[in-house]
C-alpha cells in the first residue's frame, strides 16, 4: 500500500478513518475494545505526526433487533438508541478512544446519503425487484430473520437450532429446510408468505472489484478469502426488508425499509458529514469525490469483511463516490485461550473493567500483542498482570521515579544544562523512525517490544552509572545530576513512542517534565536546563484481587442477564453475520433451570464400592423414599462422616446404569476437587424430601 506505507513523506496527509459501528442495542465488551483500542493508536500516532487524521464512528441504530427490544422495554427506538449512545459514549471516553465525531446512522445526514446513493444506484441499473418467499410470523405480523427463527437441524435433527444453521453440525441451510420451525418473537409457527423486494445487483460490479481486491487495499489473507468468494458467484444482494422495521424507508415505496446493512457503512460518511457541518476546515466533497487525494481506512473484524470488501466498495464505486484506501481486518478476542463466553464468564463488558482496571493497562497489553495480520488475540490475566506490571510499572514507571527525586530535591527541579550522553540520546531519537513505520504498518507489537529494549538500555544505564553513589559527594554531585537527567530524557523520549498507547499516562508524564507538548519530532533535542515538576506516581501495579472482582461482577451481571432472559425480557441477537463473541451456547434457559427438582435428603448409608478409586455408594432417603445415588467424592469424604448428615440431591435426574450399578439421582458438590469438596447441608431444621428454592 504505497500511501500507507510512506512515513517519511513530509507532506501532511489528510486520512479519515473508521471502526465498525456498534449495534445500539447492547453494551461495549472487551471484544469490541481490541478494534477501538487498535484504531484509537493508529489515529493518535498519525496525529502525532503531523497529519490531518480524522476519526469518525457512530452507533448503529437500525434493524429487526433494536426494535423488538425497544419494544419489550416500553419505550420508543429512538429512546432506546439514545440511551445506549451516551452508554457507548462513556465507555469509550473513559477508554480514552479520542473519535474526532461520534453520529447515529438514524440520522438526517445519513437518510440523506442512503436516499441519494440508492436513488444513484437506481438510475444506473443496479437495483432489481423481485417477489421471494419468506418465513412470516402470523401472530406478530412481521417476516422473520433467520436469527428469529428456530426449530430442528434438517440435517443431524439436533433441536433448537436457529434458521440458517446449525451450532451442532455446523450445516448450513435455508429457512424453509429447518424442520419445526416456531418464531422466536411470538412461539407461532411460521408460514410461508411473498414478498417484493430490492436487490443490489453485486455481479455488475463482478470486474471492478476483482481489481480492487488485488489492488492493495486489503491484507493479503483477506484478498485471498475473497477468491473463494469470487468462485462460488457473486449473488443478488437484497437490501429491503418489509414493515414493521426500524430504518429507512426506501424512496418510492409504501412499505419497504432499507437493510440494516445498506446504510450501516453510509453511517461514516454521515458521521464525517456531521462533522464537516461543524468544522469550517473540512470539505466533506474533498474526501468522498472518486478522483480524492485524501486517505479513507477502515478498521474492522474479521466477520464483517464481505460487507466492507466487496458490497461496500461496489456501491461507493456504483454511486459515483470514491472507494477506502484500505480495509485493516482485525482477529476476535479469546479469554484465557477459549472464545468469550457468558457461561465461562468471560464475555467481559467494557463497563465492569472500567470499574476496578486502568484502562491503560488494557491499551498496553492489546498494544503489546496486537500485529497487522487477522489472528485472533488472547487475554489471559495471569500474563495480562504480568506484562503491565513488568513493562509499564518495572521499567518505564521505573526510569522516571529513580531519577527524579534527585533532580527535584537537590537540584531544585533543574535538569543538567548540557546533555552528557549525546550518542545514547541519539540512539534512542533515530528508534523513532523504525518505531513510527511499525505504528503506521499496525504491528504494535513490535513497537511495543522495541520501546521497551530501550527502556532496558536506559534502565541499564542509570545501573551501570550508580548516580546515588556520585551523589553521595561533593565533587561527583555533579555527574550524579547529569545521569539523573540524562534518565529524564531517556523517559521523555520512550514515553513519547508510548504515547499513542497511553495517552493518560503521557499526559501526566508531560505534567510532571513540565513540556508543553509531546508530539513526535518535540523529542528530537534532549531537555536541558529546563525546570521539571514535582514527580506524580505515574501508574500503579496490577492487583489480583482488583481482576478477581471485575470478574465476580462479571459472573453476576451474566447470571442477572440470563435470569432476564429467561423471564422473556433480554435478548440481543445481532443482524444475521457471524457474531463477534457467541451468544449464550452452552446455558440452560430458565424453563429448563426450573425444571431441576433439588431436595434434601439423609445420608442413610455410605459405603465404599468395591473397584471404584473416587466413587461412595450413597442410600439416601427422601422422607419416605430412598436411593441409590454413586457420587465421586471419595477424596474427601470416609463413609463414616457422611452417615446421618443432609445433602441436596437433583431427585429427578433420569436413572443412569453405572459400572457399579443404577445411579438413581446426583449429589450436588461444591470446590475445586480432591479434599476440597462439600457436599453437606447444614442440620438446620431442613427435612429430608424437602424441594430446596
Ligand atoms: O457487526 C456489527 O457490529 C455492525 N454493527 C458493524 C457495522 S460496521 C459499518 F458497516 F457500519
Ligand atoms: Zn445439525
Amino acid at each position: 500500500m504505497s500511501t500507507a506505507s510512506n512515513t517519511s513523506t513530509p507532506a501532511r496527509r489528510k486520512i479519515l478513518v473508521t471502526s465498525a459501528l456498534p449495534y445500539a442495542n447492547g453494551a461495549i465488551h472487551l471484544g469490541h475494545m481490541v478494534e477501538y483500542i487498535q484504531t484509537d493508536i493508529w489515529v493518535r500516532f498519525q496525529k502525532m505526526r503531523g497529519h490531518q487524521c480524522l476519526y469518525v464512528c457512530a452507533d448503529d441504530a437500525h434493524g429487526t433487533p433494536i426494535m423488538l427490544r425497544a419494544e419489550r422495554e416500553g419505550i420508543t427506538p429512538e429512546e432506546l438508541i439514545a440511551r445506549v449512545k451516551k452508554e457507548h459514549e462513556a465507555d469509550f471516553a473513559a477508554f480514552a478512544i479520542g473519535f474526532d465525531n461520534y453520529h447515529s446512522t438514524h440520522s438526517e445526514e445519513n437518510r440523506e446519503l442512503a436516499e441519494s446513493i440508492y436513488l444513484r444506484l437506481k438510475e444506473a441499473g443496479h437495483i432489481a425487484v423481485r417477489t421471494i418467499k419468506q418465513a412470516y410470523d402470523p401472530v406478530k405480523e412481521m417476516f422473520l430473520p433467520d436469527r428469529f427463527l428456530k426449530g430442528e437441524c434438517p440435517r443431524c435433527g439436533a433441536k433448537d437450532q436457529y434458521g440458517d444453521n446449525c451450532e451442532v453440525c455446523g450445516a448450513t441451510y435455508s429457512t424453509a429446510e429447518l424442520k419445526n420451525p416456531v418464531s422466536v418473537v411470538s412461539g407461532a409457527t411460521p408460514v410461508e408468505k411473498e414478498s417484493e423486494h430490492y436487490f443490489f445487483k453485486l455481479p455488475d460490479f463482478e470486474a471492478m472489484l476483482r481489481d480492487w481486491t488485488h489492488g492493495g487495499h486489503l491484507q493479503a489473507e483477506v484478498a485471498n478469502k475473497l477468491d473463494e468468494w469470487f468462485e462460488a458467484g457473486l449473488q443478488e444482494w437484497d437490501i429491503s426488508r418489509d414493515a414493521p422495521y426500524f430504518g429507512f424507508r426506501i424512496p418510492g415505496t409504501q412499505d419497504k425499509y432499507f437493510y440494516v446493512w445498506l446504510d450501516a457503512p453510509m453511517g461514516y460518511f454521515a458521521s464525517f458529514k456531521n462533522l464537516c457541518a461543524h468544522r469550517d476546515d473540512l470539505d466533506f466533497d474533498e474526501y468522498t469525490r472518486p478522483d480524492s487525494d485524501t486517505e479513507l481506512y477502515h478498521f474492522i473484524g474479521k466477520d464483517i469483511i464481505y460487507f466492507h470488501a466487496l458490497f461496500w466498495p461496489a456501491v461507493l464505486h456504483g454511486a459515483g463516490l470514491r472507494t477506502p484506501t484500505a480495509i485493516f481486518a482485525h482477529g476476535f478476542l479469546t479469554v484465557n485461550g477459549q472464545k468469550m463466553s457468558k457461561s465461562r464468564g468471560t464475555f467481559i463488558n467494557a463497563r465492569a473493567y472500567l470499574d476496578h482496571l486502568n484502562p491503560e493497562y488494557l491499551r498496553y497489553y492489546f498494544a503489546a500483542k496486537l500485529t497487522s495480520r487477522i489472528d485472533d488475540l488472547d487475554l489471559s490475566f495471569d500474563d495480562f498482570t504480568a506484562r503491565v506490571n513488568a513493562d509499564l510499572v518495572g521499567k518505564m514507571v521505573n526510569i522516571a521515579s529513580r531519577c527524579a527525586g534527585y533532580i527535584s530535591k537537590k537540584c531544585d527541579g533543574l535538569l543538567s544544562a548540557t546533555c552528557s550522553e549525546p550518542e545514547l540520546y541519539q540512539r534512542f531519537v533515530d528508534a523513532g523512525e523504525q518505531i513510527a513505520e511499525l505504528y503506521e504498518k499496525r504491528e504494535f507489537s513490535h513497537a511495543m517490544r522495541e520501546i521497551m529494549a530501550l527502556a532496558d538500555v536506559a534502565n541499564q544505564y542509570i545501573d551501570e552509572q550508580k548516580p546515588w553513589v556520585l551523589a553521595k559527594s561533593e565533587d561527583s554531585a555533579q555527574q550524579a545530576q547529569d545521569v539523573y537527567s540524562t534518565g529524564l530524557n531517556l523517559f521523555r523520549v520512550l514515553m513519547t513512542w508510548l504515547k499513542p498507547v497511553l495517552p493518560a499516562m503521557a499526559g501526566q508524564a508531560q505534567d510532571f517534565l513540565n513540556i508543553g507538548s509531546m508530539d513526535w519530532h518535540d523529542c528530537d533535542k534532549p531537555l536541558t536546563h529546563h525546570r521539571i515538576d514535582r514527580f506524580k506516581p505515574l501508574m500503579t501495579r496490577v492487583e489480583q484481587e482488583k481482576i478477581d472482582a471485575m470478574l465476580a461482577q462479571t459472573r453476576s451481571e451474566l447470571a442477572a442477564h440470563a435470569a432476564a432472559e429467561a423471564a422473556g425480557e433480554g435478548g440481543e441477537a445481532a443482524e444475521p453475520g457471524p457474531l463477534q463473541a457467541d451468544p449464550i451456547s452452552d446455558t440452560i434457559g430458565f424453563d429448563d433451570f426450573a425444571r431441576i427438582d433439588l431436595r434434601i435428603a439423609r445420608i442413610q448409608k455410605a459405603e465404599h464400592v468395591d473397584g471404584a478409586d473416587k466413587l461412595l455408594r450413597l442410600t439416601l432417603d427422601l422422607g419416605g423414599e430412598t436411593r441409590n445415588v454413586f457420587a465421586g467424592i471419595k477424596s474427601a469424604y470416609a463413609p463414616e462422616d457422611l452417615e446421618g448428615k443432609l445433602t441436596v440431591m437433583v431427585a429427578n435426574l433420569a436413572p443412569r446404569k453405572m459400572r457399579f450399578g443404577v445411579s438413581e439421582g446426583m449429589v450436588l458438590a461444591a470446590g475445586p476437587g480432591g479434599e476440597a469438596l462439600w457436599i453437606l447441608h447444614p442440620d438446620d431444621g431442613a427435612q429430608p424430601g424437602m424441594r430446596v428454592k
